[in-house]
């Protein structure tokens, strides 16, 4: 089967890492470029990261472009209480042999989405910083994309605040950007990655299969088992990984087509994607939002991949 190219931007923490794992064995896409984002912990942190998840996955060929250091218009935010002071849950692990590329991620958005010629899929799992910018750099950028595939945002609730999820909280203004540019976006927001969750013994049950990186994900989102078990959640949220196996492939999941907006003002909304279901006062449909994924499948699929690192 075809493999279309795909550009993953990140802001690599735990989930992220268990991402960048998982794209090495996608069914119809092929992975040729990370970008790096200021998120989870600062840029420089989040671009050590991506290349040492990289080598961990043995995708040494991967260009990393370090991306942006903040956010368009606010202060920064990090979730070091999460992730951990170094992003990967303080796992003790060495510093990677490779440096990262010169070239911006911004620019290296663009200079894949001309590569492809309307083929590149960007799986966006951090803030929309990197986009947003190469959107207001390169007008011609959104009709160059086949898609953008984004964790973020949720029609219902949030978790930076009570209305906003962490990565659109992070630059609201760089969500808004995105979601209007004219490409076809999807939004993997909470109502699909709150489901997508794995317990303590499911955890277990994958380091079980024995490879290095399958017990690396074990080891690296068991960290923050604590962080949910205080929201009476019953396991670890593969927020990231869930974006990535649904733009792999939809079928086991719902997609609604909708309209999207980011709140950028509002005093307890700042953050919020407003999400058009079924209002008398309907918004344009710019967006796909993703509402129900099968768990089962979903948990098949993480556990077949990381199985076969080992085959
Ligand atoms: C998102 O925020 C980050 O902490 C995770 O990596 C994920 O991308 C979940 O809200
Ligand atoms: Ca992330």
């Amino acid at each position: 089967m075809k493999k279309f190219p795909m550009l993953l931007d990140c802001d690599t923490g735990v989930d992220d890492a268990v991402a960048i794992l998982l794209t090495k064995y996608l069914n119809t896409l092929e992975l040729v470029a990370v970008t790096s984002v200021a998120g989870n912990v600062e840029v420089d942190k989040t671009t050590l990261n991506s290349l040492r998840v990289l080598e961990i996955a043995g995708m040494e060929h991967i260009p990393v472009y370090p991306g942006a250091a903040k956010p368009l218009m606010c202060e920064p935010i990090t979730a070091h209480h999460v992730h951990g002071e170094n992003g990967l849950g303080d796992l003790d692990l060495p510093l990677p042999r490779r440096q990262p590329e010169k070239t911006p991620a911004w620019d290296a958005i663009y200079k894949y989405a001309k590569k492809y010629k309307g083929e590149l899929v960007v799986i966006a799992i951090g803030p929309l910083t990197n986009l947003a910018l190469a959107i207001a750099k390169y007008k011609e950028l959104p009709g160059l994309l086949r898609r953008i595939v984004i964790m973020g945002g949720a029609a219902v609730g949030g978790n930076a605040t009570p209305s906003a999820e962490f990565n659109i909280y992070a630059d609201p203004e760089a969500a808004d950007m995105v979601l209007t540019c004219g490409a076809p976006v999807y939004l993997c927001g909470l109502d699909v990655t709150m489901p997508a969750y794995l317990t303590a013994e499911e955890l277990d049950e994958l380091a079980a299969l024995g490879t290095k990186q399958a017990v690396f994900a074990r080891d690296v989102m068991q960290g923050i088992l604590k962080v949910y078990r205080g929201f009476k959640l019953p396991g670890v949220c593969f927020h990231d990984p869930v974006t990535v196996l649904y733009a792999d492939d939809d079928s086991y999941f719902q997609t609604d087509h909708v309209g999207i907006r980011v709140e950028t003002k509002g005093r307890l909304t700042r953050g919020k994607t407003v999400t058009d279901l079924y209002s008398d006062k309907q918004m344009e449909h710019n967006a796909y939002i993703v509402t129900k994924v099968d768990r089962e499948t979903f948990k098949k699929r993480v556990f077949e991949i990381l199985a076969n690192y080992g085959a």
